[in-house]
């Protein structure tokens, strides 16, 4: 931002400016007004068990009908008990006898801008042989598939394939080291794994199969792997272990019909962060994942058939789960998909593929959209957007300044922009603005959706008025809820519901304002949040620890332009020279032993940790230090006031 023109900026970013919905948008949205959305949020609150019986009626396919909506509240509270469906026949199977077999499912472009359209009766044939597939190799209800592969149309068909025959899929990252594989493997006892021989990003390849040989070692009960052919790179093949992808398909037969499936049935997990250094498998079901991400995604995206969706998450991720394969598909949309980089071959490669595939609707991440600011505009003018109707962000907060961009540079002012806040938890969106009927603030992500009740408290548990931050809590349980940590269901209790009985405890700060409009403040944990990924310090701090000269560490996070916050990681060393060739040997071993996610930006050597007398060490002030801020704040906890001297005119890395 230019310093001559700061007074007229700061009045821009005023927070308190309304973006009301264009009128033609809510004209044509399905849900075009405030008074629609009370109704809806009314009858959800009012009579949960009708709202939720209905839309589970109307919109899914019972092999068998439910005889309960919700049972019980709290951690305990299940949904649509009795009942038997499937997610992968309400993906696919409904959409064909709903007469749209032949509208795409997925178009798809690979880095190398080689392109494959998939119609839903094509993705149903290939979901169908992989599931066969899968059963040939014994994979049958309740088995765990590690899956570790590329933005390709075979990681969603993987995928459906999985929950068609009640397999429980395990999604890790291609982007994680083989330690962290081994470690999921292991958490989940995984039975078999998919990978791919390789995985292009930036033009190079990326040697994936030789990272799940070495994961492989050490995942004593992974019996099989199977290859999708994708970068033809040299790999190794284990003899009675591997098996190629195509091989299976070839022997494959196109006919599998659904498993019918309880409605609790365990649909998959997927690790994430939590404030411990093990990451924890969260464990969504069948019939209440399903209906909630189909739900979410019609209210948040305001669906229509004719939309071409672009939801540039990566499948690894949770948002790849809920909004690129099973809300939109369960709606019968399609969804566009792609495999690599945002700046390559150029930094318009986003544009490009807006304009040439006349995408509609773009939902995608601040920690993106910062770094499109500042490759600059001159990559998106020379694109024609107007396809363009509805914007989305996901992830973390997006401050003022990146909305209004988004808003102006890639909405050209008419896109109504969704700030989506929600969790892996959750399982889809919590609260957003509904996009015909919420004026939106920039950095809110406004009010909760039909069927979530906020709750925000302060340590003694007491509600907290306006503009007043405290802990976000859910007060009611939702159909999407996660259901348990995967074999700790002690860490699921203490962690989400011990702390207020019979609420959700989200982890994050919020504060709601005078409008009702709620404004996320962060973490209240020690998660910290990179790129939109998370990440617990404590990961960072074992790995780093895991050096041999490594004695003591601490992580935290501290601001950062593009990523939204970095890590700072203070070391006390032994039997070591302070130099920068151990600085980069340390981040070698972080990248070997999580993955390139959670390489510190900065690496700052330090005789000693500043602590409390209790031995604690003090994070605040190590954030502020990190920040390059004045340590603010009470430091009369703090054992030696000198390392805190010491620390602040040490050199930065
Ligand atoms: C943060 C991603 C502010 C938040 C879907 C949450 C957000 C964590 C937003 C979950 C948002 C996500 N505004 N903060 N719109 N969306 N967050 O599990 O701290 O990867 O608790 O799920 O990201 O991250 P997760």
């Amino acid at each position: 931002m230019s310093d001559q023109n700061t007074g007229q900026i700061d009045n821009v970013l005023q927070e308190d400016r309304l973006f009301p919905p264009p009128a033609e948008f809510s004209a044509a949205a399905k849900i075009g007004s405030m008074a629609d959305y009370q109704t809806l949020y009314d009858a959800a609150l009012n009579d949960p068990d009708k709202f939720w019986g209905d839309i589970a009626k109307e919109e899914m396919h019972w092999f068998k009908p439910f005889d309960t909506v919700c049972t019980q509240s709290g951690k305990d509270a299940q949904w649509f008990t009795g009942g038997q469906t499937n997610i992968s026949y309400n993906c696919l199977d409904a959409n064909i006898e709903a007469g749209n077999g032949d509208r795409a499912a997925i178009i798809w472009e690979g880095e190398p801008g080689d392109q494959r359209t998939l119609t839903y009766t094509q993705l149903h044939a290939e979901v169908c042989k992989f599931a066969n597939a899968l059963k040939s190799l014994d994979v049958g209800v309740g088995d765990v598939v590690s899956i570790y592969m590329p933005m390709t149309p075979e990681l969603a068909i993987a995928m459906l394939a999985c929950t068609r025959i009640g397999a429980v899929h395990s999604v890790i990252f291609a982007g994680f080291s083989a330690e962290a594989i081994a470690d999921r493997n292991n958490d989940a006892s995984a039975k078999v794994q998919i990978t791919s021989d390789g995985l292009f990003r930036r033009g190079k390849v990326l040697p994936l199969k030789a990272t799940v040989d070495t994961a492989l070692e050490k995942s004593p009960t992974v019996k099989h792997c199977i290859v999708l052919k994708r970068a033809e790179n040299e790999i190794a093949m284990t003899e009675g272990r591997d098996v190629w992808w195509h091989d299976l398909m070839d022997a494959a037969s196109d006919d599998c019909p659904a498993t019918p499936l309880d409605s609790e049935a365990t649909s998959f997990i997927l690790y994430t962060s939590g404030s411990t250094g093990k990451p924890k498998g969260i464990r969504h079901t069948t019939a209440g994942y399903n209906i909630w991400v189909k739900k979410t995604f019609q209210w948040v995206f305001d669906w229509k058939p004719e939309d071409v969706y672009w939801c540039t998450a990566d499948c690894g991720w949770i948002t790849g789960h809920s909004y690129i394969v099973y809300g939109p598909m369960a709606n019968g949309a399609t969804c566009l998909m792609y495999e690599g980089a945002p700046n390559h071959p150029a930094p318009n490669r986003f544009w490009d593929i807006v304009e040439r595939h006349k995408v509609t609707i773009l939902y995608t991440a601040p920690t993106a959209i910062r770094a499109f600011v500042q490759w600059g505009d001159e990559h998106i003018k020379k694109h024609d957007l107007s396809s363009l109707r509805l914007l989305g962000t996901v992830g973390e907060g997006i401050n003022p300044e990146t909305w209004v961009w988004y808003h102006e540079t890639i909405g050209n002012k008419n896109c109504p922009i969704v700030d989506t806040w929600w969790q892996t938890e959750t399982g889809g969106i919590m609260m957003s603005p509904l996009p015909g009927a919420t004026a939106t603030k920039p950095g809110s992500c406004t009010q909760p959706l039909p069927g979530i009740v906020p709750v925000i408290v302060d340590e003694s548990l007491t509600e907290v008025g306006a503009n007043q931050g405290g802990m976000l809590c859910i007060a009611k349980p939702w159909p999407g809820m996660l259901r348990g940590i995967w074999g700790d269901e002690k860490r699921f209790e203490e962690q989400y519901w011990s702390m207020f009985p019979g609420n959700y405890l989200t982890g994050d700060n919020a504060r709601v304002d005078d409008d009702g409009y709620y404004w996320i403040m962060g973490r209240i944990d020690d998660v910290i949040n990179v790129s939109g990924h998370r990440l617990s310090t404590i990961e960072v701090e074992s790995a780093m620890v895991s050096h041999p000269n490594v004695a003591e560490c601490a992580a935290v996070g501290r601001p950062h332009e593009i990523k939204g916050q970095a890590i700072a990681v203070f070391i006390s060393i032994k039997d070591a020279e302070p130099t920068d060739e151990l600085r980069d040997e340390l981040k070698l071993h972080v990248r070997k032993e999580i993955g390139a996610l959670a390489v510190p930006d900065d690496i700052r050597f330090t005789q000693s940790l500043p602590k409390t007398r209790s031995g604690k060490i003090m994070r605040r002030l190590l954030r502020d230090i990190a920040a390059g801020r004045e340590t603010a704040g009470d430091v009369s906890t703090l054992e030696d006031l000198s390392v805190l001297a010491k620390l602040k005119s040490d050199d930065k890395s």
